[in-house]
């Protein structure tokens, strides 16, 4: 059984996190959707909001499952016995960032390899934080994350901001 691990801030999980976490689903018979820390980021969301959220957008598929772990990536993968991570990429923008991680990953837990899945075109421009700042300034969410997400984040930003 071939099962991977998915790791993100998921800060919130996006329409692009989504159409990946279906495509790698299809590839492995096991995936699990990981929300880890990112100690460059401050999250929008608490984890127990992210969590919901994400189990809530998974819901219909079967083999996704929904973790959080404080720890390093790779001794989580350890403690389930994964070897293989997935990641979206998008645009070269992405590849240095990812490459670091990859290879970090792999220096620390040398049996660990990273796949790279190219985030479908439609969603190539599409971040978490992107989607944090349209909320802000109250933009139209329709095209970046699920409905009841959309409504989450209103509740994130209920005035618009004032002017400066
Ligand atoms: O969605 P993100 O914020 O780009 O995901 C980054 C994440 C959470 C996968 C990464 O920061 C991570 O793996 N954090 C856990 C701590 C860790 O293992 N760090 C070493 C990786 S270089």
């Amino acid at each position: 059984m071939k099962t991977a691990i998915y790791p993100g801030s998921f800060d919130p999980i996006t329409n692009g996190h989504l159409d990946l976490i279906e495509r790698a689903s299809r590839i492995f018979d096991r995936l699990i959707v990981t929300i880890l820390y990112n100690n460059r980021k401050q999250p929008l969301f608490s984890l127990e909001e992210r969590i919901s959220m994400i189990e809530k957008a998974v819901s219909h598929l079967d083999n996704v499952e929904v973790k959080f772990y404080s720890g390093l990536l790779v001794d989580w993968a350890r403690e389930n016995d994964c070897h293989i991570i997935v990641r979206g990429l998008r645009a070269v923008t992405d590849f240095e960032y990812e490459i670091q991680m990859s290879q970090t990953n792999r220096l620390l837990s040398p049996e660990l390899d990273t796949v790279f899945v190219t985030t479908d075109m439609k969603y190539g421009y599409l971040s978490s934080s992107t989607v944090r700042e349209v909320a802000y300034f109250h933009g139209d969410l329709s095209h970046f994350v699920p409905d009841f997400i959309a409504e989450e984040l209103r509740k994130k930003f209920p005035e618009p901001p004032s002017e400066q």
